[in-house]
């Protein structure tokens, strides 16, 4: 292919630093991190007998692991941008986000946008039909099933499950809401707002599954942290 090479030396010709330019940016995103430490004021971790230690966060950007973008809706991301179909998908935390500042928010440490929350955690989700669907926590704190989000029916039901070391039986924490969509974050994130404003005037073309009661949490394991109240 006579042409094909011509071009190619042509173009390197009449652009000598293009390539250097280019190895130089792929060598860089490549090398990248996909996670970085970070002091607890940003992200917690549990550490021993329920005391705090610095976490991690998510730095890699789109790039495909079962540990991106802990917290964040993993459902509508991927349906969005082509990544693996979700049944359903979250992130579970060692405690208790709160947006509010009731009694209860005072046992909550400080997190930002990304942070790995807590693994070994067991999650169970009951279809509508019964159906069960048991799942661990990974090193992220996120766990998932792969399918199709249609495959799990509405509403279901979910229930957590943590043995800690701090107490001798496990902690179960049931949700009381029974959502028609697998993505945990599109509720599970603070600041979303209530949708459909009323519910006996839903939007044209309103689907349940676009339905958001805002939990004020993230997904979290409440009462594992030893927290001095202040
Ligand atoms: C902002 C969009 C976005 C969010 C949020 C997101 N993902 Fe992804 N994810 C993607 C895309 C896009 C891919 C496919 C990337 C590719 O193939 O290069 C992907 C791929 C994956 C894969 C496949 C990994 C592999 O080895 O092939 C897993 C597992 C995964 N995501 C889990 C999750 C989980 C769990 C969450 C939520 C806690 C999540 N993702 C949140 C966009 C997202
Ligand atoms: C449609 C919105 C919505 C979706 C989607 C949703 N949740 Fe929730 N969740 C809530 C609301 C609202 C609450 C607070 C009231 C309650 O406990 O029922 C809550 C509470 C919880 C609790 C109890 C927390 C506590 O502090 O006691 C757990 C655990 C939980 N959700 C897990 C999940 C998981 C796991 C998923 C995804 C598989 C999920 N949720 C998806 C709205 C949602």
């Amino acid at each position: 292919m006579p042409n094909l090479s011509n071009n190619v030396r042509t173009m390197s010709r009449s652009c000598p630093l293009l390539p250097a330019l280019l190895l130089a940016a792929a060598a860089f995103a490549c090398n990248d991190e996909l996670t970085q430490d970070v002091p607890e004021d940003v992200c917690v971790s549990l550490g021993p007998n329920g005391s705090i230690l610095p976490g991690i966060q998510w730095i890699g950007g789109r790039r495909a692991s079962p540990e991106m973008y802990p917290g964040r809706d993993c459902v509508g991301c991927h349906l969005e941008n082509d990544g693996p179909e979700l049944m359903f998908g979250g992130t579970v935390y060692p405690y208790e986000q709160r947006s509010d500042y009731s009694a209860r928010s005072m046992r909550t440490p400080p997190s930002g946008e990304d942070c790995f929350g807590l693994e070994g955690v067991t999650v169970r989700v009951t279809g509508g039909d019964g159906q069960e669907y048991v799942t661990t926590s990974n090193r992220a704190g996120n766990f998932f099933i792969e399918g199709k989000a249609s495959d799990l029916k509405k509403p279901f039901k979910v229930q957590l499950i943590y043995q800690s070391d701090t107490q001798d039986t496990p902690i179960e924490t049931p949700m009381f809401e029974e959502p028609h969509y697998g993505g945990c974050g599109r509720c599970h994130t603070l600041g979303v707002e209530t949708f459909p404003d009323d519910i006996n005037a839903p939007p044209p073309g309103y689907t349940d599954d676009q339905r958001i009661r805002p939990a004020n949490t993230k997904v979290g394991v409440p009462g594992i942290f030893n927290f001095e109240m202040q």
